[in-house]
């Protein structure tokens, strides 16, 4: 699974790195078109390659030409060249009727890279980290079973849940699953759904699944902001966290190691949730209120800034981008973070329901058999005795 993380991960830097702005080469001679572009940058360009297209992009707004106003007509002194440079790099001073930079910026260039990454490798990469994740918990099923309740039920039950918690809990789960599959729908429908129910049923479900996705975030956002603040206490590091992780939780051996009301694995699940449902449900603001909401341009100037772009390899970070290339940014970060999540919480799912006996009566009745609460969070049943007055039995 982490294989899968990195790389689906490093497709991020990969795809940041194409629009990262690379140490500068030796200038090549552009004397003979008097320092415009020539065929062979075109061609390269062609071939993808990365140009440092500096001598384009700051040789703009600079005509000696007389300017819009004045009297030599509509283009002034300037040449045509100079203004679509102006348009093509978002210089130009254009005036539309509705307002917002997005309505004045005519010309961007990454569309086509955005397609091409959400159409590849994102649905690529992001299906196999899915069904591989999917296939290890099966092989995980098959080689250790069904984690059982090792002692003796006691039949007596302890309060694990409170109504208000586990409220908060099917609200955060219900929510994710419908956004996860409805995320699901709009970025692989096209792909797998027409081809099995047409175009006209895609149509109709692809709106549905957008007008779903839309508004079942906020109960998401809701449910994430109730799980913090009821949960975090109990979610913050501590030293039994370090035995718990040496031993594996004693997930592939026999024994128990000690934890309290929630085990090192489970704040790395409830960290996650709440770090990447928070980077998700960012990103997706920003896509509901299109060009509204710009994050990345600071966010690179950030990274840049703290040297963790050059750290991370990808050189400086341009840090001036198209409202376009903001929201293109925001979907596939969106995306690649919700893919991680959706691994993470499969593997939850997993535990929480038939990988281990007795763990789902948690967020069912809020109920757990004494002896699986001592199995396997025995510093917090002793908590919870020594608050009652009672104790510790052994
Ligand atoms: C739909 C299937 C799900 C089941 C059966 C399930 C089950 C459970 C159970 C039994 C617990 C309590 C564990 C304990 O008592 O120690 C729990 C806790 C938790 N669940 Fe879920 N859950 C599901 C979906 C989700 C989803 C979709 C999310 C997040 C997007 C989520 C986030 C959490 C978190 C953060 C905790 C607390 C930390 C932890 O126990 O790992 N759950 N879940």
């Amino acid at each position: 699974m982490l294989r899968v993380l990195l790389v689906s991960l490093l497709s991020v830097f990969l795809f940041t790195s194409a629009t990262a702005q690379d140490a500068p080469e030796a200038v090549p001679d552009r004397s003979a078109t008097g320092g415009a572009q020539t065929l062979e940058d075109i061609l390269a360009r062609q071939r993808g390659e990365t140009l440092d297209d500096g001598f384009r992009r700051d040789d703009t707004g600079n005509a000696d030409g007389a300017g819009i106003s004045d009297q030599l007509g509509t283009l002034g002194g300037a040449s045509d060249s100079e203004l679509w440079r102006a348009l093509r790099y978002d210089t130009a001073d254009v005036t539309a009727s509705n307002s917002g930079h997005a309505a004045t910026t005519l010309v961007q260039d990454g569309g086509m890279r955005w397609l091409s990454f959400r159409e590849g490798p994102l649905v690529t990469y992001g299906g196999y980290l899915l069904l591989g994740t999917l296939g290890l918990l099966a092989l995980f099923f098959l080689i250790r079973g069904r984690i059982r309740i090792d002692g003796e039920k006691t039949g007596r039950t302890i309060e694990r849940f409170k109504a208000i918690e586990r409220f908060g809990h099917w609200l955060l789960a219900g929510s994710f699953i419908l956004l996860g599959i409805t995320g699901l729908i709009s970025l692989m429908g096209r792909k797998f759904l027409i081809p099995m129910f047409g175009h006209e049923s895609f149509a109709f479900i692809a709106t549905g699944s957008k007008w779903v996705h839309n508004n079942v975030s906020w109960a998401f956002m809701l449910a994430l902001i109730m799980i913090f603040v009821m949960w975090v206490v109990h979610n913050l590091p501590s030293r039994t966290d370090i035995n718990w992780l040496l031993k594996g939780g004693g997930l592939l051996t026999k024994g128990h190691p000690p934890a309290k009301k929630f085990n090192a694995g489970q704040k790395l699940i409830f960290w996650s949730v709440i770090v990447f449902g928070t980077s998700i449900s960012l990103t997706g603001l920003s896509l509901l209120f299109p060009f509204e909401m710009p994050m990345f341009a600071a966010t690179f100037e950030k990274m840049n800034a703290w040297g963790i772009s050059s750290l991370l390899g990808l050189g400086e970070l341009r840090t001036t981008l198209a409202p376009h290339e903001e929201m293109q940014y925001a979907q596939l970060w969106h995306a690649i973070v919700s893919f991680v999540l959706m691994a993470i919480v499969l593997a939850h799912i997993y535990i929480g329901s038939i990988g281990m006996e007795g763990a789902y009566d948690a967020m069912g009745s809020g109920q757990v058999e004494e002896q699986w609460a001592r199995e396997h969070h025995s510093l917090w049943v002793e908590e919870v005795k020594a608050k009652e007055g009672a104790a510790p039995a052994e």
